[in-house]
């Protein structure tokens, strides 16, 4: 964990193509490769991922993503978790919180599993040398590519600010730092992230072009997209706590019931699953398969004519028996903020010196090292 280098700095090899025409959320073929190749040889890998923390995470962010991460940990892989707090400078309303989100995701992150023992927990803020990477990246990449991102356009298409600022387009190229400053070839991320990581992947190769002298100082890396469908709010639409309609890991076992009482169904009384024309039933259904670890066709097929009343009673059971344990981690961490400070204390630490090393060799690469 101590080293700059991962065993193999290189791109995991490209056999399969990612079809950038996929939309849906299931893992394409090259993920399963991925998948099958962090089995065989954990240690050629490591990951970079990390949240924005704009509030308590949800059950989309468990199965979209957390318990992926903890899943790649416990295989062995060195992995690295940012808390994004630079990127939340975006919008005003959720950095005004930032000390109270922040705890709350590394308390998300410790009660998913995330062992402060073998993954690196840090903050951006934390890592002066991410600002030092960011304006070499800069340099290469021009306006026009910075102002394709569709991801970013998206984003200041629902900004509630008066203004874009200039971090709203430059926050990829940040992104690029966070992935690279560890040397990163794993990148497990949802779709709306893979414009992010082309740009990261871009920044990597021309900084290697221009300054590598035929050797490359950065990998370029690989994203891993989640293989779980995806799960939709208690109202079938996305689960996003703006919305009001997610179920938080945090939530207690009467809350969780309460929440999936009023979760909206429709008028056809047999259970299927059917995630195109009936998503909010399915996305029931899904969410008590996810948590038994079940197919969604069964669950649907055993609760059949016992209609929503009954489908609620066993997405309500499942999913508090699944997340108790989770649940009881959190409450008991929660009465530990010291032991939530420690754990940034000590990521910080050691995703500085991992920083200050890629430094020293990214200053020798470009001939700043006086
Ligand atoms: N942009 C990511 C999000 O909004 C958070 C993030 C920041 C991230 N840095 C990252 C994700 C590096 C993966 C890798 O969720």
């Amino acid at each position: 964990m101590t080293t700059t280098t991962p065993p193999t700095a290189t791109t995991p090899p490209t056999a399969t193509p990612r079809n950038a025409a996929t939309t849906h959320n299931a893992a394409t073929p090259r993920d399963a490769e991925l998948e099958r190749l962090v089995r065989q040889a954990p240690h050629r890998f490591r990951v970079l991922t990390g949240d924005r923390p704009t509030g308590r995470l949800h059950l989309g962010h468990y199965f979209g993503t957390l318990q992926g991460r903890v899943r790649l940990q416990d295989a062995g892989v060195d992995t690295f978790v940012v808390v994004a707090d630079y990127q939340v400078l975006t919008d005003r309303d959720v950095a005004e919180r930032l000390t109270e989100h922040v705890e709350d995701l590394v308390l998300d992150y410790l009660a998913a599993g995330i062992d402060p023992e073998r993954s690196t927990v840090f903050a951006h803020s934390a890592l002066p040398a991410l600002n030092q990477l960011l304006l070499p990246f800069l340099s290469l990449v021009s306006v026009a590519e910075l102002g394709r991102n569709p991801t970013v356009k998206d984003e200041i298409a629902h900004s509630r600010q008066a203004s874009v600022s200039g971090l709203m387009f430059t926050y990829p190229v940040h992104q690029a730092a966070d992935i690279l400053f560890c040397k990163a070839n794993l990148v497990p991320v949802g779709q709306d992230q893979l414009p992010h990581l082309e740009v990261t992947r871009t920044v990597a190769r021309r900084f290697n072009e221009r300054y590598g002298q035929g050797g490359a100082v950065f990998p370029e890396p690989e994203a891993l997209l989640s293989a779980a469908p995806l799960l939709l709010g208690t109202d079938g639409k996305k689960m996003s706590k703006s919305r009001g309609n997610a179920i938080a890991l945090s939530d207690t076992a009467d809350e969780t019931a309460r929440l999936i009482k009023g979760a909206r169904t429709d008028a056809v009384r047999r259970i299927t699953y059917d995630p195109a024309t009936r998503p909010e039933v399915s996305s029931l259904v899904l969410l008590a398969a996810l948590c038994q670890g079940r197919a969604p066709h069964e669950v649907a097929e055993e609760t059949g004519d016992g209609g929503a009343a009954a489908l609620k009673r066993t997405v309500t059971e499942a999913v508090n028996e699944h997340f108790a344990p989770l649940r009881a981690r959190r409450a008991q961490y929660a009465q530990d903020r010291a032991y939530v400070r420690q754990t940034l204390r000590t990521g910080n630490e050691r995703a500085a010196a991992l920083a200050e090393a890629t430094l020293t060799e990214v200053r020798t690469a470009m001939g700043t090292l006086y």
